[in-house]
């Protein structure tokens, strides 16, 4: 069924595991993640940033879509599906209308004091259509559709205030990570998400999945990490099998002829990442 993140969040919290965010791009990623889920028993939340969604024709789109293939596919496991990166309290508000289950509002590049004005505005109408709500403090370094910035960390004091101000149900304090491939090794600022994990209160969330390493994931989720989003990680994947299927059929024409074969690439990518963060058999 489609639910809030509220629950997945808290239940993983509680036990040690993080359930991922994976951007959708088209069709092939909605049917790829929901098949994976199913198949790992795996909660899912679908990522779907203002770029995706306008590409994929509008939020609308987004839920019939996601909806009509959840029953064609007799989706039994919980799935969100989730604003990434909103960037307006109107943003988030047609996003909720349209039916999507939980939502960012990402006021991180702003000030604190409009950060907490904006994110509460957001919680009150989220919550009263029992919509969750993450929200974000310090900047995820790299880019992503209309998201970019160079690496800043969230402030300890700043993260347990908005949480306490606003009501969200998530938070995603950026400590280091990069949205896109990371140059080098990654360098998370693990001291400041056990401090942030013990005046936060709720579940944290990691932006920026792709390509880091296990032991960090793992080091995440013990400092109370319960939301990981990947979204390049599957891309690279898919474009890496849609290239050699076209290299090795120069004349090959049909798209189910090499889209299908990198959708079957999406959805062992995601199988892969759902038993890294814990979360298969959790359904
Ligand atoms: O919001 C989406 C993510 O943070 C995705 O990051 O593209 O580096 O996996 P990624
Ligand atoms: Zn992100």
């Amino acid at each position: 069924p489609l639910v809030s993140m509220t629950e997945m969040l808290n239940t993983a919290n509680k036990n040690a595991y993080a359930v991922g965010q994976f951007n959708l791009n088209n069709l092939e990623y909605v049917q790829a993640i929901l098949q994976a889920a199913e198949e790992e028993k795996s909660p899912a939340i679908l990522g779907v940033s203002e770029g995706a969604a306008r590409y994929m024709g509008g939020y609308n789109v987004v839920v019939a879509m996601v909806e009509a293939v959840m029953e064609a596919q007799g989706t039994t496991v919980p799935i969100a599906i989730h604003l990434d990166h909103g960037s307006s309290f109107e943003q988030c508000a047609k996003a909720i209308h349209a039916g999507f289950t939980s939502v960012m509002i990402d006021a991180s590049h702003d000030p604190f004091e409009e950060n907490v004005a904006t994110t509460s505005k957001v919680v009150e109408l989220a919550h009263l259509h029992g919509v969750s709500v993450e929200a974000e403090l310090g900047t995820v370094g790299g880019q992503e559709d209309d998201v970019s910035g160079s690496i800043m960390y969230a402030d300890t004091a700043e993260c347990k205030e908005l949480v306490e101000r606003t009501g969200i149900d998530t938070l995603a304090p950026a400590l280091g990570s990069v949205h896109g491939p990371y140059q080098g090794e990654p360098n998370l600022g693990f001291k400041e998400m056990e401090e942030i994990n013990t005046v936060a209160g709720v579940p944290l969330v990691l932006h920026g999945g792709t390509g880091i390493p296990t032991a960090d994931i793992q080091k995440a989720i013990s400092y109370g990490t319960s939301k990981i989003n990947v979204n390049t990680e599957n891309q690279i994947q898919q474009a890496k099998v849609v290239r050699e299927v076209l290299d090795a059929n120069p004349d090959m024409i049909d798209p189910r002829k090499y889209l299908g074969p990198s959708r079957d690439a999406i959805k062992e990518t995601v199988i892969g990442k759902m038993r890294e963060f814990g979360s298969s058999n959790k359904a």
